[in-house]
């Protein structure tokens, strides 16, 4: 059955309509699955009304693909550890990049053979490849950095910028000779061109800074996929394009301004390198007044306390503490104590890094506030315990000008009349810098394991305590 031009653009508006009810309801963990149900309806339709419409010849290798695809998607889903959910997003970003590049030729090379060319389209095809093939790069770049294949340090070298604006400036002008004339001398180098951009935009950046590039990449893909849609005449996929490249875009934006940092500082800042204060930290640790505590001193405060703030962290992510916080949590409010967990935009590695992990541990959304909510909460706090968190408390952020960090809005646990740190020595956290709050009299560092010192307090508290 075919279905008609009029019947499948009511089916891509209704596509259109869930897919931006979707991202409504990724705005909040609480109807995020929702959310995303009404993303995979959406889609459904989408491909169903596609597959439907008079433009497909045949199926066999579409069913191939999808199949391929299926396949490669479920056992990546399966595989992926939460931690390495930054590096599956750049794969993908790349795979929607490389698509772009390939329908745009694809679309070149029929049209030329039905003699269908003009300025308009390849003005498009053009916009299609270079984005794409930026998208394409940038996002492998961004993947091996990410995994650890290829070097997490920035690569600078002198005049870095200037041969990036170069090569963008031929490139462009390749675009638009070949928009004029259908050269496929400059197709060919355009597309290798902007190949070459993707790697020299995304080297130069610093391994710690790449999350906000990836959703930099994200913002591409989607415009790649808009100008796909303009080449095919395809308006679901115009309006889907849009709405990744400005939610990519909105996102890198909100990310860096929860950092305190301008797009252009992560673009071409190199914050954050690999290179920590380390040992020497360590070795200086005492000398500088830092005090350690034991399981049971954590344990002795906590059940006397009235309200506990837990501010889980990247620490935790790497640990995977959120089960043992959640019997934490069901101990101590057994024993009538007030638990809360504090979740800063930009804790962990991603958006919503924490609220996914402390989702899966079934912890309570209504137990688990966002940065404006709790701060006025700490100084009548009784105890806070920083799980694996460091840059997110760190009053650098707010006493020292010359920090990197320097205005970056923390959470307040500082105020609390105690905090304990759980962590496995004194390195600092993501921005590399020294954190402040070690050194007050109402702190105290926890040494170990996040997931062992927390399942640590859960057996003392079991034990009966004192
Ligand atoms: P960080 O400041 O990176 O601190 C994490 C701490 O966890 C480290 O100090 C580390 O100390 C500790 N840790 C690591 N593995 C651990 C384990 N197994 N057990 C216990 N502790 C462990 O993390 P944060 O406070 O979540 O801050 C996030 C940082 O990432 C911010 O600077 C933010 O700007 C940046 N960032 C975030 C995002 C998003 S969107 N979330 C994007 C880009 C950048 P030890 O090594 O001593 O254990």
């Amino acid at each position: 059955m075919e279905l008609s031009a009029n019947a499948q653009a009511l089916a891509y508006l209704v596509s259109a309509i869930l897919f931006i009810l979707a991202l409504k309801g990724l705005t909040h963990p609480a109807s995020a699955r929702r959310g995303n149900t009404l993303g995979i309806i959406g889609m459904a339709i989408a491909i169903i009304a596609t597959l439907m419409g008079n433009e497909v010849k045949s199926y066999g290798f579409i069913i191939a693909g999808v199949a391929g695809g299926a396949v490669i998607g479920s056992v990546l889903a399966l595989r992926i550890q939460m931690t390495a959910m930054p590096q599956l997003v750049a794969a993908l970003h790349s795979f929607v990049g490389m698509a772009a590049v390939l329908v745009a030729i694809g679309t070149f090379i029929n049209k030329q053979a039905a003699g269908a060319l003009d300025a308009v389209l390849m003005g498009e095809l053009s916009a299609g490849i270079i984005i794409g093939a930026i998208t394409f790069t940038g996002s492998v770049i961004a993947f091996g950095k990410l995994q650890g294949i290829v070097s997490g340090k920035p690569v600078k070298f002198a005049g870095q910028h200037l041969l990036n604006l170069l090569i963008g400036l031929v490139t462009i002008g390749l675009g638009v000779y070949f928009a004029a004339t259908g050269d496929v001398t400059a197709l060919i180098l355009m597309t290798l061109l902007a190949f070459v951009i993707g790697i020299t935009l995304i080297i130069p950046i610093g391994g710690a800074d790449m999350p906000v590039i990836v959703s930099m990449l994200n913002s591409y893909s989607g415009w790649a996929a808009a100008a796909t849609g303009f080449t095919l005449h395809n308006n679901l996929l115009i309006i889907v394009g849009a709405l990744v490249g400005f939610s990519g875009a909105i996102l890198s934006y909100i990310m860096c301004r929860a950092m305190n940092r301008s797009i252009i500082n992560v673009v071409f800042g190199g914050f954050g390198s690999e290179t920590g204060g380390g040992e020497s930290a360590a070795a200086t640790a005492h000398e500088k007044g830092v005090k350690s505590a034991s399981v049971e001193d954590a344990v002795y405060w906590m059940e006397d306390a009235n309200r506990v703030i837990i501010v889980p962290g990247y620490g935790m992510a790497v640990a995977q503490a959120q089960h043992a916080l959640k019997e934490l949590m069901s101990l101590l409010e057994e024993r009538g104590v007030e638990v809360k967990f504090a979740v800063h935009p930009v804790a962990g590695r991603m958006p919503g890094h924490m609220n996914v992990l402390l989702a899966e541990a079934d912890i309570p959304y209504d137990h688990v506030l966002e940065m404006d909510e709790i701060n006025p909460e700490f100084p009548s706090t009784d105890v806070v315990l920083v799980v694996g968190a460091n840059d997110v408390v760190n009053p650098a952020a707010k006493e020292d000008p010359s920090s990197p960090i320097y205005g970056m809005p923390i959470l307040e646990a500082g105020k609390a009349r105690q905090v304990f740190f759980l962590k496995r020595s004194m390195r600092p956290g993501y921005s590399g810098v020294d954190n402040l709050l070690f050194y007050q009299d109402n702190c105290s560092l926890i040494f170990g394991d996040a997931k062992d010192t927390v399942e640590a307090m859960v057996t003392a508290l079991k034990g009966g305590g004192h």
